[in-house]
Order: C-alpha cells, then sequence, then structure tokens
C-alpha cells in the first residue's frame, strides 16, 4: 500500500464519510471489549486515518493511541479538536506502518477498524499486521478487526458506483470501477474522483487505485494461530450474529495466547 494513496484521500476523507456513525460503532466495538476483553482500558488502534473512532472510543472512556502511514491523515486526526468530556484523554496518534511498527508498550486491545485489514493486501502484508497486532498486546489481550469477507464478496461482486458529495469547501464527485483478481482474493478498486474547491471555483481530478483483499474464515483462522492467537470469533459487521454469504463486512476478535 501506497503511502500516497491517503496522501489525495485525506483531502475529502471526512466529507466521503460524514454520514458514517463512527459514535455508534465506537459503541460497539465497546460492546465488543465488554464480551470479550477486559473492559476499558488501553487501545491500540492500527490505521486510525483522520482518528474518528478514536476520539468516539477516548469518550467512551479508552485510553488510546492511533497509528497511520499518512501524514495528512494524521495532521488532520490531530486537528479535529473534538471536545472530549472532562475525565476523557485526548487520543495520542503516531506515525506508523502497521506491518513494523513497535510502539514500545502494551495495549489491552488492538483494533483496525474500516478495512484496514483489506488494505494488507498480500499475505506477507497480513502476516506482517499480525506479528505488530501480537507485539502491543499482554497474554488475553483482545485483537479486534473488520475486512471484506470473502463470501459476499463472491456473491456479489463489486459493481461501479457514484457517490456525490459537498460541503461548504467543496463538491466531490467520486466514480469508484472495480477490478477483480481472483487468483489474488483481491479487488482493484479505481477510483476518479471530481472536486470542485467552492472558494476559487477551481476543479481538480485525482485518480487512485485501492488494493482491496478479501479474506475467508478460514485463513483468517490460520493468520491468527501463526501468529499466536486463539481462535477468532466473527460477527456481520454491526451485529453479533455469525457471518453469511450476504455479508460483506465481517468483524474478528481474537485473544492472544
Ligand atoms: C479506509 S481508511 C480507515 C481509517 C480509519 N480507521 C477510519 O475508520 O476512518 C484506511 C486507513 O488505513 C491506513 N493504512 C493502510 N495500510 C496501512 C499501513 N500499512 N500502515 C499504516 N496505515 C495504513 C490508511 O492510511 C488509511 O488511513
Amino acid at each position: 500500500m501506497s503511502e500516497t494513496i491517503f496522501g489525495q484521500y485525506a483531502r475529502y476523507y471526512n466529507l466521503l464519510y460524514k454520514d458514517k456513525d463512527y459514535a455508534a460503532e465506537a459503541r460497539y466495538v465497546h460492546e465488543l471489549i465488554q464480551r470479550h476483553g477486559q473492559g476499558t482500558g488501553s487501545v491500540l488502534n492500527l490505521g486510525c486515518g483522520t482518528g474518528s473512532h478514536d476520539f468516539e472510543l477516548a469518550q467512551l472512556g479508552y485510553g488510546i493511541t492511533g497509528v497511520d502511514l499518512s501524514d495528512e491523515m494524521l495532521v488532520a486526526a490531530r486537528l479535529r479538536g473534538a471536545s472530549l468530556s472532562a475525565g476523557a484523554q485526548s487520543p495520542s496518534f503516531v506515525k506508523g506502518d502497521i506491518r513494523s511498527v513497535r510502539i514500545g508498550r502494551i495495549f489491552e486491545t488492538v483494533t483496525a477498524l474500516f478495512h484496514v485489514i483489506s488494505y494488507q493486501a498480500t499475505n506477507d502484508d497480513l502476516a506482517a499486521f499480525f506479528a505488530t497486532a501480537c507485539a502491543h498486546l499482554q497474554p488475553g489481550g483482545l485483537l479486534i478487526f473488520d475486512c471484506w469477507y470473502g463470501p459476499g464478496v463472491l456473491v456479489d461482486p463489486p459493481a461501479v458506483r457514484v457517490k456525490r458529495l459537498e460541503d461548504d469547501c467543496l463538491g466531490v464527485i467520486r466514480i469508484a470501477e472495480p477490478k477483480m483478481h481472483h487468483e489474488l482474493n483481491c479487488v482493484d478498486v479505481n477510483f476518479e474522483v471530481h472536486i470542485r474547491d467552492k472558494a476559487s471555483d477551481t476543479f481538480s481530478v485525482l485518480h487512485e487505485c485501492h488494493r482491496m483483499r478479501y479474506l475467508f474464515v478460514p485463513e483468517i483462522q490460520l493468520f491468527l494461530k501463526q501468529a499466536g492467537f486463539e481462535p477468532a470469533h466473527c460477527y456481520r459487521w454491526l451485529t453479533f450474529d455469525p457471518p453469511d454469504a450476504a455479508s460483506w463486512n465481517i468483524i474478528c476478535l481474537a485473544r492472544k495466547l
């Protein structure tokens, strides 16, 4: 995954996902931690992006360290200035590659949310990610990650999508054209993004390719076992139900041995 992809993406990331309910997702992660983990504590959030889950989880009482490779996403995260209630600790953000970063401390929970794992497109990338997660957990510590789910992607393959958004500063039209690579369990999502800067009335066009890996439960279990985790519990995203062939997104929880 190249560093520049999310450099460009960061400019319009928060606008693209302005309707994504990060508060509800953070409450769901909190519920997962209460059920499977060791209660409210420290969280290392790998691939934190612009910090949306981080501030919501901080509000719920967690001590958060977010890691991302993209300087631009991290700048946006640090600039959020979200007002936290008294007693909530502001998240800290660190630049690093989640395949190799070592923060130098142990956390109670490690998370990777909103397809971060699916950006780790090769087996080597995935193995390196799981090693990073393992290195930052105490025995019994919990790893929580979501991913594109193979059966769902194959049953209902990605199609061309157009998204139009605007705020006071920008107008954005994003066209997403997928190309399947069945031999790699990957989809190249080719984005063409038309951006209008309202203040200067200028237009620009960006082209980005996001290679996304879809994953199957047996291979997830193998990666986890090789990295030193117990077998995972997998649920359909935002539920406590098992995945089915209509699920595009699942969440997995695994405890470090
Ligand atoms: C779809 S965004 C999700 C961001 C955030 N978790 C959220 O929910 O908004 C994927 C993020 O993963 C980061 N990322 C992908 N691969 C990475 C890697 N190898 N090391 C660090 N960050 C990575 C990208 O920079 C990007 O911010």
